[in-house]
Parts: structure tokens; C-alpha cells; sequence
């Protein structure tokens, strides 16, 4: 017998909640209650969209609410804490845009209210759940790139400068996310370094790299840009096997493995360096076939059956907790001259 559909609020209808709405109330497996938003009008113009959804200004009608099973926040990160802690102590299972929340210790405070309630609480980590980026974990972890050399990540498009977050903030939690999904835990970044710059002089970074050295001698990379006059959503990722370029905004080439690399006769020594034979691997490239879905459905639908299972979903609250840790670590980076901030040390983020 199939259990009856998870019943949502969405609160924030802005740019992103509509797009969530409209993936909710599409699926089977869930069905929309509310639309909440500070703007009443707003709230009211999006619930109107789809049959049956009640809007609100209020947050408390929505968590008075008996039958409402979980709730969406799509509103500015220096929300996420209240209305997920809130949503929490009225027993509603959670799923927060990223970034998670705006600090540290705000995202371990949903964590910790999350585990205590025995709640779901998952983070739209949206890239995770796009076919190109699922098969590219499965590449990663299933050992066919190998050990990862380099990661590098490369997103820019001329942006809308944001008035309460940075560039890191608003588009590196995709990137950051990315690597968290596919990368093994004991391959993930042991430290980060950021520079940031401000040209505009609007007050706020509109132009930022991330340096993340990999346990190995491997490194991430990370470009974000509110700044640039195209558009590129570009990642490539080198292993010892393999080596893979995933283009975003290429749906004929979306996907590229490469049999390509460089293998050395011996270990790298110094004295003997002039004596190493280097070879160049060059063979097939191959185009894996992606099946072409919205990522939001598969957000609704993970959401969905982790609330169901009781489980932890894919890109779960701790993993929104990784993101922002990185996120405040590369804060303290760029403040500080760039120097390389450790992942894991006390007081890191
Ligand atoms: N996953 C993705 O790809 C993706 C894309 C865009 C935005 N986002 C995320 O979605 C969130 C919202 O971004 P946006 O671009 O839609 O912002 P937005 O400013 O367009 O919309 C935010 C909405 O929240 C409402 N709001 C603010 N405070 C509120 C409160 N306390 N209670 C109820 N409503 C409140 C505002 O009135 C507004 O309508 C952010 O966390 C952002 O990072 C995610």
C-alpha cells in the first residue's frame, strides 16, 4: 500500500521557492499546504499557482499547523537558524536552502535540534541530485578516475550583486557541495585558502578563488565570479586513471571522460629527476549517456523518501555543516592574507 504524500510548507517565495513549489506540488509522492512568506502579496501569488494552497505572512500558522509533515526554507541564509530551529520544535522535518545557515555555529544548532528531535533535516545541495553530477560520483567513488590529482571548478557569469552575502557564500556552497557528494570522506580538502576582491567597491567580495590542498599532494580549485561577461559552469577533475571535464551549459557534451594521463617510470626523486621517463597516456573519450531531469525532482523525492525511511538523506544536515564550515573558514582566509586555514582544527571555521 502506498503512504500518503508528504505534506510541505514552502516558506520564501522569492526567486527559488516558486521553483520549489512547483517541484513539490508535481510530485506524487508530495503535495503543497502552505506557501509562507513575510511578503503576504508575494505568498499569495505564488500559492495561487497551484490548486489548493493556502499562503500566509505568518510562520506560525504554518507550524500550528497538525497535518503539515515538513517544511522547505527558501528564504535569505541570516534566516535558515529561526525558521528551522522553529520549524523543528514543532515536530516538522526540515529541508533548508543552502547554504545551511550563515555561521557555523548557527548550522551545528540546526544539527544538533535535528538529531535531538529525531527529525529529518536535509540541505538543498540542488547540484548533487543533476544526472551529470550523480554519475560523476559513482565514477569518483566507484575508482575509475583513480586517485584525484586536481579538482577545479570554475563558476562565473556576470551575477546579481547580493545585498546581504558575498560571491563566496552565494555560489561557492555549489562547488563546495559538489566536491563534499563525490569526493571519498578520506579524500576530501584538509585546509582552505581564499583570496577575494571587492573591485567595485560595493562593500562585498564579487570575485573569489578557493585553494584547497587534497590529503595526497592533490589540490581543489574554486572560481567564483559575480563579475564576468559569460557564463561558464565548467569542472574538471584529473585522477591517476582518469580524467573528466563536465560542462554545465554544453547539453551535447555535458559529460566527457578521458583516458588520458601521466604515468611516471618511478617514484619522483630529486637527485635522479633528469633520469624520469614520463609517458602520456591518450586514449578513448568517452560521452556517457545522461538522462535529462530537473535536479529539484530529485531533491523531492530524496526529501521525500528520507522522511519516509527515517534515514538520513543524501546531502543531509551534516553536510550542510561541511559546506558552511569551509564557507567560514574561507571568510577567515581571505581576512587574513589568504593564508590556509585548516579544515578540521578547533575553532577552523
Ligand atoms: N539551490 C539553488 O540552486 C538556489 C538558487 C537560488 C537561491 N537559492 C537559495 O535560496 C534561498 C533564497 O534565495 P532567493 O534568491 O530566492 O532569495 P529572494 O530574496 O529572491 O527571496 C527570499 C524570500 O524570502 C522572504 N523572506 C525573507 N525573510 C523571511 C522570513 N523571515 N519569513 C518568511 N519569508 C521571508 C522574502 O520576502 C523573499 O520573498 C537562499 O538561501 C539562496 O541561497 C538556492
Amino acid at each position: 500500500m502506498s503512504s500518503p504524500p508528504l505534506e510541505v510548507a514552502v516558506v520564501g517565495a522569492g526567486y527559488w521557492g516558486p521553483n520549489l513549489v512547483r517541484n513539490f506540488a508535481g510530485h506524487p509522492d508530495t503535495a503543497v499546504r502552505w506557501v509562507c512568506d513575510a511578503d503576504g502579496e508575494r505568498a499569495e501569488r505564488v500559492a495561487s499557482t497551484h490548486a489548493g494552497v493556502r499562503s500566509t505572512a505568518a510562520l506560525v500558522d504554518v507550524l500550528g499547523d497538525a497535518d503539515l509533515d515538513a517544511v522547505v526554507v527558501a528564504t535569505p541564509p541570516e534566516t535558515h537558524r529561526d525558521i528551522g530551529l522553529a520549524a523543528l520544535a514543532a515536530g516538522k522535518h526540515v529541508l533548508i536552502e543552502k547554504p545551511l545557515a550563515s555561521s557555523l555555529d548557527e548550522a551545528q544548532q540546526l544539527v544538533d535540534a535535528a538529531e535531538q528531535a529525531d527529525l529529518v533535516l536535509m540541505c538543498d545541495h540542488t547540484y548533487c541530485y543533476t544526472p551529470a553530477v550523480t554519475r560523476i560520483r559513482e565514477l569518483v567513488r566507484g575508482g575509475v578516475l583513480g586517485d584525484v590529482q586536481y579538482v577545479d571548478s570554475t563558476r562565473i557569469n556576470l551575477g546579481l550583486i547580493q545585498s546581504a552575502v558575498d560571491v563566496l557564500w552565494d555560489l561557492a556552497p555549489h562547488d563546495l557541495s559538489i566536491l563534499d557528494f563525490v569526493l571519498p570522506p578520506d579524500q576530501a580538502p584538509t585546509a582552505v585558502s581564499a583570496y577575494t576582491a571587492d573591485p567595485l567597491g560595493v562593500g562585498r567580495a564579487c570575485v573569489g578563488f578557493l585553494t584547497l590542498p587534497l590529503p595526497g599532494g592533490g589540490v581543489g580549485h574554486v572560481h567564483v565570479n559575480w563579475l564576468s561577461p559569460t557564463k561558464i559552469r565548467r569542472t574538471v577533475i584529473a585522477g591517476t586513471h582518469r580524467m573528466l571535464v563536465w560542462d554545465d551549459l554544453d547539453p551535447a557534451h555535458r559529460l566527457t571522460v578521458f583516458d588520458k594521463g601521466v604515468d611516471l617510470s618511478q617514484p619522483l626523486d630529486v637527485e635522479a629527476r633528469t633520469d624520469i621517463l614520463v609517458s602520456y597516456r591518450v586514449g578513448d573519450m568517452v560521452a556517457p549517456a545522461l538522462p535529462e531531469r530537473e535536479a529539484l525532482r530529485g531533491v523531492v523525492e530524496e526529501f521525500a523518501s528520507s522522511v519516509r525511511e527515517r534515514r538520513a538523506p543524501l546531502t543531509d544536515g551534516a553536510s550542510g555543516l561541511r559546506v558552511v564550515r569551509t564557507l567560514a573558514a574561507a571568510g577567515r582566509s581571505a581576512q587574513a592574507g589568504s593564508v590556509l586555514v585548516p579544515l578540521d582544527a578547533p575553532g577552523a571555521g
